[in-house]
Formats: structure tokens, sequence, C-alpha cells
């Protein structure tokens, strides 16, 4: 009996050894899960790093849920008919389940109307959609982030700054800071809330502001740096507060300064400080920035704690498995990860846990 057992289990060794496959009982069959996705704009700095993080998670889990995992990523290139395009696409595919980053997060209706006829689910994810859309279907979701939150840790961040040294950012002496602000895309959730939530807060810690400048640059690097030397241009060194919406764009107002007064610590060096910048995101390039001060704080936007709640809920709502602990589903809905705060002190720490192969 012994020796049978043995040459049934040399005979499973080999053949699985032949086939090339691990050996498997009838219970752990295998499985593919099929993702679709598409996000807004594949060069924003935010969400190419989601999708970085979606990557590594996949294929972390296709062993621990004994299944293939078959991501395709899609670039909506900024266009909302494309992104719809992309729907019917991963529709007539034979997707499981499609996870958008819408790009106009007002114009859901299509892909919602495309999903429910098809019977794919959707999880729209970082650019939030109104509420009502998401209530249209019951097998639509939302991962993403509270942005009030972030605004009031970014002016946590500066309040407790200025609690320590208010002289070092109050440069001019009148008790007053003087900001500019530097805003993502109008009508983008983020945004909005983001502008309004610093400054409430800051004032709400007991220091009074005064705003110089505010303009839009679209989440984007460049077109910030040229904002920034328009207000440089107005406003020169009576800039004391750059706020920015994201890191990004916190990252162009750099650009502009290291141009017209060299590094912070040339600038130093020279008498003339920089203003303090606060960023939001924590994507590694502005954790960088942070670690060699040309950033005073950022608020992490957890674009790994993002992608994992978004596979997560991908495979449970395919395949009926439960969430794991530590992500939770409100109003059958949303999963919102927290924001966290990012200074000199817990930056490298931050830095270490972020990071991933693709970084
Ligand atoms: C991020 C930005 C990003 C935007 C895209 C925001 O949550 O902070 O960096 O550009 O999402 O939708």
């Amino acid at each position: 009996m012994k020796q049978k057992l043995t040459a049934l289990a040399l005979f499973g060794a080999l053949s699985a050894f032949l086939s090339g496959c691990a050996v498997s009982g009838p219970q752990s069959e295998s499985q593919n899960l099929k993702i679709g996705i598409s996000v807004y704009d594949q060069y924003d700095t935010f969400i190419s790093e989601t999708v970085s993080q979606l990557r590594a998670y996949a294929k972390e889990k296709e062993q621990d849920w004994n299944m293939t995992i078959t991501l395709d990523v899609e670039d909506a290139n900024l266009n909302q008919l494309t992104q719809n395009d992309q729907m019917d696409d991963f529709i007539k595919r034979g997707f499981d389940i499609a996870c958008i980053n819408l790009v106009d997060r007002t114009d859901a209706s299509s892909i919602i109307e495309k999903a429910r006829s098809a019977g794919v689910p959707v999880i729209f994810f970082n650019r939030e959609l109104v509420e009502e859309d998401l209530e249209r279907w019951d097998q639509l979701y939302y991962v993403g982030a509270d942005a009030f939150e972030s605004g009031i840790i970014q002016g946590e961040i500066l309040s407790e700054a200025c609690a320590q040294d208010f002289a070092a950012i109050d440069r001019n002496g009148d008790g007053v800071l003087q900001y500019v602000m530097l805003e993502g895309e109008a009508g983008h959730q983020d945004s909005i809330v983001r502008t309004l939530y610093v400054i409430n807060t800051i004032k709400e810690n007991g220091y009074r502001v005064e705003k110089l400048g505010d303009e839009i640059a679209n989440w984007n690097r460049s077109q910030a740096e040229t904002k920034m030397n328009q207000f440089l241009k107005s406003f020169g060194s009576e800039i004391e507060v750059v706020l920015s919406n994201n890191d990004d764009m916190a990252l162009g107002a750099a650009d502009a300064l290291e141009r017209s007064c060299g590094s912070p610590a040339q600038a130093r060096a020279a008498g003339t400080p920089w203003p303090v910048i606060l960023g939001i995101d924590g994507t590694k390039v502005g954790l960088e920035a942070l670690q060699n001060g040309r950033l005073l704080g950022t608020v992490l936007n957890d674009s790994k704690g993002q992608a994992e709640a978004i596979l997560e809920l991908a495979r449970s709502v395919v395949q009926g498995t439960a969430l794991p602990e530590g992500i939770e589903l409100l109003d059958g809905k949303y999963i919102r990860l927290p924001y966290q705060k990012v200074t000199a002190e817990n930056v490298d720490e931050i830095m270490l846990d972020m990071q991933i192969k693709n970084w």
C-alpha cells in the first residue's frame, strides 16, 4: 500500500515537472482575474505611481490567491470619449471588472450604462464621481481618500512650523503670512476642498494670512513653474509661503525659485531665503524634495494603500470573497484611505514604506 502511494506521488510529481506546473489539488485550481484599468492621464505622477503599485500588488498576490491576474492598463489621454471606448473594449474582451480613473468626474453616465447592461462591475478611483451616479447600480464602487483631511494636515504642518519659529517664516515681521496658492484642476474634488481647508486650518490655529495670488496649474509641474514665475515677478520676496494642492506643482514652484535664486542652501548663503513650500501626495519626487530641503512638508496620499484596496475589492466583488481586515467598505460602496503628515522627521520612514521595485 505504502509502495503504491509512493509510486503515485512520484508519478504526480513527474507529470507536474513535465508540464511545468506546481502540483495542485482540485480544491486549489488556479483561476484568472481579468481587470481592465483606464487612467485619465498616464503622465500624471501620482496616477502613474498608483499604477505601479497596482502592478506590484497584483504580482505579489498571484501566488497567495492562486490565480493569474491580468491587468490591462489603458491611457484615456485626457479624453472622456476615449475612456468610454476603452470601457466598450474591456466588455468586448470579457474582463471581469473595470477600474476607472474618470477623465471627467461629472460625466460618468456613459461608462455606468455600458457597465450595467453588460453586467461588468466598476471600481472608480481617485477622481470621485457624484453620489447620485454611484447610486445608479449596486455594482459601482469608489476607492480614494477624503480630500478635506489632506487640506487640514497641510495646514497643521505649516501651523506647527510657525509655532516652532514664526519669525523664520514671517520674514517681513508683520505678523501675517503672505502666501500664494497653486491649485489643481478646476472642478476636481481635491483642488476645491484642499484649497479651502488648508486656509481654514491655518486661521483656526491662530495665524493671520494674506493671499497674494491664486492660480490653477492643473496638477502639473511645468504649468506651476510658469505660474510661480509670474508670482515672483509680481511679488518677489514678499512671498513667504507657497501652498500647493499637490507635490508636482510644489516642485514646479521650487523649480522657478531655484532658477531665480539658486537652491535653498545657495539662497540662504546669499541672504535670500526661500519661502516655505508645502505639497500633498508624497510621490517619490515629492519625498526626495522634502529630504533635500526644497519642501517643508507634504501629505501622504497613500497610492500604495489605494492600489491594494482596489485589487482586494476587485477580487472580493468578482469572487465573493471577504475583504481582508483593515479594509472597510463604507455604505457598501466606498473605501477611503487616510492621509498622513510627512515632514523632515518621518520622511525617511515613509520613503521606505512606499518603496516598490518600480520606483
Ligand atoms: C493628486 C494629484 C493628481 C490628481 C489626479 C489627486 O488626488 O493629489 O497629484 O494629479 O489626484 O486626479
